[in-house]
């Protein structure tokens, strides 16, 4: 395993027991809704977020493991997947498979899987408010907001079947996805009470590998199978989707993420061996293969 590997595996499992820890029994009255939740968060993922705020964290010299950094990597990846299960509902994506499983509404039904979505956010709220820091919460609060990541979906659903231009994909990548991963990073260096400059160039970090990771994930669909990325393959041109390869096509667009992932790891330069992980990260924002 790569060091990188080596983390990010670290990272997941203990991800996974903090956000076991937090979340309802699945036998806790009503059972119906808190299986569903564990069934969407204990499917798998990467994980990357929960990664992506300890990495920020420790890149602004601070040690991890920290209760307060694990308790919001943990609500985000709730928030992460409270967005996953409704951008699959019918009314949306209308997707089959989710990380590597049916979709929360094909294992159970579409109301459920509303409410289940529902309930993971305002549960990661509780956390948060748990947490105790005002600038986190109104941090993640304005990545979700229709100036974030639902400002985003409403572009990316009101853009199906129409020829857009490489502006509109741009904000809906910038919005849907790169809002929260911009967050994460930010998060990190809020608990890490890091200087303005600091925090200005891993703001910068967060939006162009948050950027990248739409763009390969728009090309993913298109390239991957199925069973490899654990959810449908070619969902985007079954929907129409405008996305950066149907815009601008396959070269420019990995073009465009090698840019993206460039610029980036520039940004964070100035912090040496402490940036070691966030450039690991990025670089593998680019090769990933699901
Ligand atoms: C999928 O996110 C949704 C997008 C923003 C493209 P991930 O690729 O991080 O999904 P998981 O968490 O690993 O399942
Ligand atoms: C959705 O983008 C990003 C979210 C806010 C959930 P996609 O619709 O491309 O994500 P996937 O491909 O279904 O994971
Ligand atoms: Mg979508
Ligand atoms: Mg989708
Ligand atoms: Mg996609």
């Amino acid at each position: 395993m790569t060091e990188l590997e080596q983390y990010l595996h670290k990272i997941a499992g203990i991800a996974e027991s903090t956000l076991d820890e937090l979340l309802p029994k699945e036998d806790t009255y009503p059972a119906s809704i808190h299986n569903l939740m564990r069934y969407s968060i204990f499917a798998g993922g990467k994980r990357i977020r929960p990664a992506l705020v300890a990495a920020s964290f420790e890149a602004c010299g601070s040690a991890f493991p920290s209760e307060n950094v694990l308790k919001v990597g943990a609500a985000i990846e709730m928030l992460h997947t409270f967005s996953l299960i409704h951008d699959d509902l019918p009314c949306m994506d209308d997707d089959d498979f989710r990380r590597g499983r049916p979709t929360a509404h094909k294992a159970f039904n579409e109301a459920l899987a509303v409410l289940g979505g529902d309930a993971l956010c305002i549960y990661a709220y509780e956390i948060l408010a748990n947490v105790g820091s005002i600038a986190v919460i109104s941090e993640i609060s304005r990545a979700l907001g229709t100036n974030g990541m639902i400002g985003g979906q409403v572009v990316d659903i009101e853009s199906e079947g129409k020829a857009v231009d490489k502006a509109t994909v741009e904000y809906i990548h910038m919005n849907k996805t790169a809002a929260l991963i911009r967050a994460c990073i930010r998060c990190g260096a809020l608990l890490a009470n890091a200087d303005s400059v600091t925090t200005e160039k891993l703001t910068n970090y967060g939006n162009l590998i948050g950027l990248a990771f739409q763009v390969v994930d728009d090309i993913l669909d298109e390239t991957a199978t199925t069973e490899q990325l654990g959810k449908d393959a070619g969902s985007d041109r079954e929907n129409g989707k405008a996305t950066w390869v149907s815009v601008c096509g396959m070269d420019e667009s990995r073009r465009y993420a090698v840019e993206l992932i460039d610029k980036a790891k520039t940004e964070i330069s100035f912090l040496g061996e402490n940036g070691r992980m966030l450039a690991a990260i990025a670089d593998f924002f680019f090769e990933r293969v699901n």
